[in-house]
């Protein structure tokens, strides 16, 4: 079966430079043979999360399923106030267990280095069990993109992080659901059904 990568998109802007660079990483995803699937948050509108409501709404059951199906995510945020979007936080609040054995990529949009907003997406991933990937690429829009052609530069570092999300996501899934099937002494045990 494909590996499955799920790409998370939390700008609400049209066009957004954290979701293009996304769309990309996707596609080169895709080239190293996962299936993928695009969760873009400015179209999947989740309702702030709230802990005591249970009515599920079309859209949050779609964003429970995509996470379901997902070997490994590649989580896209604007820098805001050296931070992740709310709309990326609140999408992270709708799920724990699901995120467990999963690796996680990162991308920014930012005019620094997004390096404390990738940084926040991280400590929330490790908050539930889930591997990170030990770098994240961030893009500027201002700089990145001429004519809207992407730097070259930039472009080769997405496609490195589709190639090692693809192939250490892979690796560390196969242990994961291997070790949920078994009786060893591992964290996965916490998640067997
Ligand atoms: C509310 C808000 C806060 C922002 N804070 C920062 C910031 O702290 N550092 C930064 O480099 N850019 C900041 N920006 C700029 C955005 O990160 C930048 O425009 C980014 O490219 C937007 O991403 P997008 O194209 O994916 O929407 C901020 C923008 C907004 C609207």
């Amino acid at each position: 079966m494909a590996f499955r990568v799920l790409g998370v998109g939390s700008s609400l802007r049209d066009s957004a430079s954290s979701t293009t660079a996304l769309s990309i990483t996707l596609d080169f995803a895709k080239k190293y043979g996962a299936e993928v699937r695009l969760l873009d948050l400015r179209q999947t509108k989740l309702p702030l999360y709230d802990p005591v409501e249970n009515k599920t709404t079309p859209d949050m059951q779609k964003a429970q399923d995509d996470v379901l199906w997902a070997d490994a995510l590649i989580l896209s945020t604007p820098d805001y106030h050296g931070s992740m979007s709310g709309a990326m936080k609140n999408f992270l609040d709708y799920f724990w267990a699901e995120f467990a054995g999963k690796t996680f990529g990162y991308l920014c949009a930012s005019h620094e280095k997004g390096l404390t907003a990738m940084d926040q997406m991280r400590t929330a991933i490790r908050q539930c069990y889930g591997w990170s990937m030990p770098y994240g690429v961030s893009v500027n829009d201002k700089d990145d993109f001429t004519d809207g052609k992407m730097n070259p530069k930039l472009e080769s570092r997405l496609d490195m992080l589709a190639r090692d999300l693809v192939v250490y996501g892979n690796v560390l899934r196969q242990q994961f659901v291997k070790d949920l099937d078994d009786s060893s002494n591992t964290f996965a045990s916490r998640y067997r059904k």
